[in-house]
């Protein structure tokens, strides 16, 4: 007990300091960022999001126009990826006869299917520098949020209900990082 208390003003120390480090992170990395960053997250509807998302990958102070399209790319397919094995796993864990459940994370299931076959393209387009198609592609994974999202609304009853706001923070930051991709392409149409 005696120790516990004795170590009690270390933790608050340690919290502060932690607190601080976390402020002068946040400030450092809005100072930080980058013109071709500000440009970019400047036209999204999200700032902040945005810059840090972009800076969750280290490369991105370094990165031009096109470097940067890759790393927003790959942030979103890397979560396009990761919520279609959600869904997929949901499906197969949910018992048939929750069948409106099944209905709607099957909507969201091929819905997260095809942005991941999209954002491969855009991956393969980025890689031959055929950016025409960009915007069109970034814009699916946006397009399939909105439908999971719908797929989920107005249900309040258990089960399909109490899956809603997991599903909607999911759709929400692939309509997030979809809109990013978007604005980079617009950049890169324009510089090209
Ligand atoms: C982004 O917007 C801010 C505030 O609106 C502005 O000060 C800044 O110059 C803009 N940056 C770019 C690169 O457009
Ligand atoms: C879901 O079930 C299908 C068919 O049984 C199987 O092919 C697939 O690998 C399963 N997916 C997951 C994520 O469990
Ligand atoms: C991707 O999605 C997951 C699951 O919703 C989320 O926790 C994560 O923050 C997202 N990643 C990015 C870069 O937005």
């Amino acid at each position: 007990m005696v120790a516990l208390q004795s170590f009690r003003p270390h933790s608050f120390l340690f919290s502060i300091l932690i607190i601080v480090f976390f402020f002068s992170f946040t400030i450092s990395i809005s100072s930080a960022a980058t013109e071709t960053v500000q440009k970019v997250c400047n036209q999204t509807s999200y700032y902040r999001y945005c810059v840090a998302t972009l800076y969750s990958d280290p490369r991105t102070p370094n990165a031009d126009p096109y470097f940067l399209a890759y790393i927003s790319f790959g942030l979103a397919y890397l979560n396009a990826s990761n919520s279609h094995d959600f869904f997929s796993h949901a499906v197969n864990n949910t018992r048939p006869h929750h069948h409106k459940l099944v209905q709607s994370l099957t909507i969201c299931q091929d819905g997260y299917k095809r942005v991941v076959s999209a954002l491969e393209t855009a991956y393969e387009d980025l890689n031959t520098e055929s950016f025409a198609k960009l915007g069109r592609l970034s814009r699916v994974a946006g397009r399939a949020a909105d439908k999971c999202n719908r797929a989920f609304s107005g249900v309040v009853k258990a089960p399909v209900g109490s899956a809603a706001p997991a599903v909607a923070v999911r759709n929400r930051d692939m309509k997030r990082l979809s809109e990013i991709c978007s604005v980079v392409s617009k950049l890169l149409g324009a510089s090209k």
